[in-house]
């Protein structure tokens, strides 16, 4: 069965084709929205998706080497995410899937980056650490449905890296330009840590380091070694805490930070020393991306699950658990 994935919760505009036989991801094409400051004005970004459409449905089609009307299933992000982007997913999907005369099913694009995981890699149950911009979440199956078991208090932990790479000079995305910086020290700097039983706050550490910038005492290498070690000995902790406590013993990360090599390293110790496992995709599937959305509705609809076109509005404020699990 072939299906048609789309993406567009936030920067990214993605549209990909998957195969469920074989588990083939014949294209996962991507277009994302940039700025030099990771500034978002939702209006332009949908601007963007809007032009993205031709060029990326071509070239996701050419790459998977498939005609139109071959396509079985139509997926699309529902939620959540930003309004303005979301629409212009929501619109193309509806418009496909009357157009080819196919199902349509609405995604969840949170439980989408745990969905693509199980689909690619042998992860059966794992425990998902999704560390995005905008996102910072521990996410878990328990009782029927997908659980946030801890989350972020303020600041997304992607964010919270593009401020302080800011801060420091660095450009954007801050994410990259501060693993690069860590790479060059290994001197570490005492730093403010916030953990508060599964959740973890970043607030606290960002007001102290641009307090520490601004001192001019401190190297940008030294700096960027010591909150990567902070911050991410801060999601391993919480990752660790809702293994213990959901009985779980896979990791799988997603999000844009995930792929950070430290943060990978890190979470394998920790994985390895439970005598558990972390998964770790290539980059394409951690990153915003509309493979996972075309694996996930695959999931959904090959159990009996579809959505019709008037319930096929956007969910920009759906969570992780308003959704019923159908298909685990
Ligand atoms: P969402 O809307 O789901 O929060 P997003 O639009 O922020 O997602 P992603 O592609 O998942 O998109 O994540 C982007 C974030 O990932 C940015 O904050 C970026 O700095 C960060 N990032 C990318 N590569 C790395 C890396 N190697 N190390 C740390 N952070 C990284
Ligand atoms: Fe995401």
């Amino acid at each position: 069965m072939l299906c048609l994935g789309i993406e567009s919760t936030a920067h990214t505009f993605g549209i990909s084709i998957v195969n469920d036989k074989g588990k083939k991801v014949l294209s996962n094409i991507i277009s994302a929205y940039k700025t030099k400051t990771g500034g978002i004005v939702p209006s332009r970004v949908a601007d963007h998706h809007v032009e993205a459409v031709k060029p990326v449905l071509r070239r996701a089609l050419d790459q998977a080497r498939i005609k139109p009307d071959e396509i079985d299933l139509v997926a699309f992000s529902q939620g959540p995410g930003i309004g303005h982007t979301l629409r212009i997913g929501a619109g193309l999907g509806r418009s496909l899937a009357i157009l080819l005369g196919k199902p349509l099913i609405g995604v969840n694009h949170c439980i989408a980056h745990l969905e693509v995981g199980r689909f690619l890699t042998k992860a059966d149950d794992p425990v998902l650490l999704y560390v995005s911009g905008a996102n910072t979440q521990v996410i878990a199956y328990e009782a029927g449905r997908y659980r946030v078991f801890g989350e972020t208090l303020d600041l997304g932990v992607g964010n919270f890296l593009d401020s302080f790479a800011r801060q420091l000079g660095l450009g954007f995305p801050g994410g990259p330009r501060v693993e690069a910086f860590a790479r060059k020290s290994t001197k570490y700097i005492k730093l403010p840590y916030s953990v508060k039983g599964m959740d973890i706050s970043l607030g606290g550490l960002d007001t102290n380091l641009k307090q520490k910038i601004k001192s001019g005492k401190y190297s940008k290498s030294d700096l960027c070694f010591s909150v990567q070690e902070t911050v991410f000995a801060m999601l391993v902790e919480v990752a660790e805490r809702a293994m213990a406590h959901t009985g779980k013993n896979e990791l799988l990360l997603g999000g844009g930070v995930a792929c950070n090599k430290r943060l990978q390293e890190m979470c394998r110790v920790m994985t390895k020393e439970r005598g558990g496992k972390t998964f770790i995709l290539p980059n394409e599937f951690l990153v915003d991306n509309a493979a996972m959305i075309a694996i996930t509705g695959l999931e959904m609809y090959k159990a009996g699950m579809s959505t019709n076109l008037k319930d096929a509005g956007i969910k920009p404020y759906e969570r992780t658990d308003d959704v019923k699990v159908e298909w685990r």
